[in-house]
């Protein structure tokens, strides 16, 4: 399993090139790159003035960032009510490629419905038997080809280094454009982790800072978990329950990162009774990550980890109950049916358009021109509450 910088490249989820010589040759120039300290890595994820514009993986983040990507989120939101005319514009000689090679829905279709909140032209590539890559075009040539007609690209791959690749071949390109990782392999959904972050700053009125979070499900394979996990360790005294049977439990280089970061890590394998009533944060549900066993068989979710309507009233204001969908049986069905505002998992749904929002607005540099139009529009009319 994947989860540091020790990648398989010959795993054969890129194709590196048509013979072996052509292979080898680039596989090389790649580990030089990444052969580069993670410090470095991060600045080649930055424009001139330090603005992280390639949004790749969760351990990029620092809390200005986040606060600041909230800030442009939450302004994104409220005035897109009155001055929509406007944020129209802001893009709209913008043009993005979404380019997913994993099935997708909320994450392809709130980027889409993202960009064109900022005016921009969103094209999209999903079946890559109808790209040039059917006839044997190498991973590196397809995405400079991309960069030449977009300005930027959002990608989903099973790929476990997929953003690492794509950060690697804008770096040798004379026309790089910024990079988001829509999700890649088992560990990486940073917009994911940051939508799941606004979620939780507004649920717990930013007050997150001592704060425990149980994560339930495939802790193993899930990568929203992997990334949320790692975005709110940047917080203090954190404290977190992975609650899974064994073979799904957080893998060891997560487990020791989150630690490294002063996070109290417990590991839970026998169930999820008893833990909501404990969780002062957020309870994080997942589903079995089971397009990753290869047999195209749907595991059934052992009954002790499921949600249960008790387990919502046992769940102690503010902690709220959150999943990232698509969910299956780990949820149990009455909960579709409560009124509760401890149910944020829709609320957080939605919020994945304005965050997406926020970002693109960020990575071309407008994202003051947000704040501005917000503010202009909050003296006009008043806005309503989050
Ligand atoms: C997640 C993903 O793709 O990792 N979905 C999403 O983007 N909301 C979670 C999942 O598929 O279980």
């Amino acid at each position: 399993m994947v989860f540091d910088h020790n990648f398989n490249l010959d795993d054969g989820s890129i194709n590196w090139g048509p013979t072996e010589s052509h292979r080898e040759y680039h596989r090389k120039m790649f580990q030089g790159f990444l052969a580069q300290t993670p410090q470095k890595l991060r600045q080649a994820c930055c424009d001139d003035e330090g603005r992280l514009v390639h949004i790749l993986q969760a351990e990029h983040f620092d809390l200005p960032f986040l606060e600041h990507i909230c800030e442009v989120t939450t302004a994104a939101r409220r005035s897109y009510k009155f001055a929509s005319a406007k944020m129209h514009e802001m893009l709209a000689r913008k043009k993005v490629l979404h380019l997913f090679a994993q099935p997708s829905s909320r994450t392809f279709e709130s980027f889409t419905v993202a960009s064109s909140n900022l005016g921009m032209t969103s094209r999209s590539l999903r079946d890559l038997r109808t790209s040039s890559s059917a006839k044997g075009e190498s991973d590196r040539d397809a995405l400079r080809t991309h960069s030449s007609y977009f300005d930027a690209i959002v990608f989903r791959s099973p790929c476990d280094y997929f953003d690492m690749f794509a950060l690697w071949v804008m770096s040798t390109s004379n026309r790089p454009i910024p990079i988001i990782n829509g999700g890649s392999g088992k560990a990486k959904h940073p917009t994911q982790a940051i939508l799941d972050y606004y979620t939780i700053r507004a649920s717990l009125e930013r007050q997150i800072d001592g704060k425990s979070f149980a994560f339930v499900g495939d802790c193993l394979r899930g990568r929203t978990v992997h990334s949320l996990a790692k975005v709110l360790a940047l917080h203090k005294d954190i404290e977190m329950y992975f609650v899974a049977p064994e073979e799904y439990q957080i893998d060891p280089q997560t487990e020791a990162y989150l630690k490294k970061k002063g996070v109290k890590v417990n590991k839970v394998t026998g169930g999820l009774e008893g833990i909501p009533e404990i969780i002062t944060g957020a309870v994080y549900m997942t589903r079995i990550q089971d397009e990753h066993d290869g047999d195209g068989e749907q595991k059934r979710y052992n009954p002790r980890f499921i949600f249960t309507e008790k387990m919502l009233d046992q769940l102690q204001d503010p902690a709220v109950l959150m999943h990232p969908l698509p969910k299956r049986e780990e949820i149990y069905p009455a909960i579709d049916y409560r009124s509760d505002r401890k149910i944020m998992i829709w609320r957080e749904m939605r919020n994945g358009m304005w965050t997406r929002t926020a970002l693109f607005a960020h990575i071309f540099g407008f994202d003051q021109e947000v704040l501005r139009s917000y503010h202009e529009a909050s003296k006009a009319y008043a806005p309503t509450p989050l």
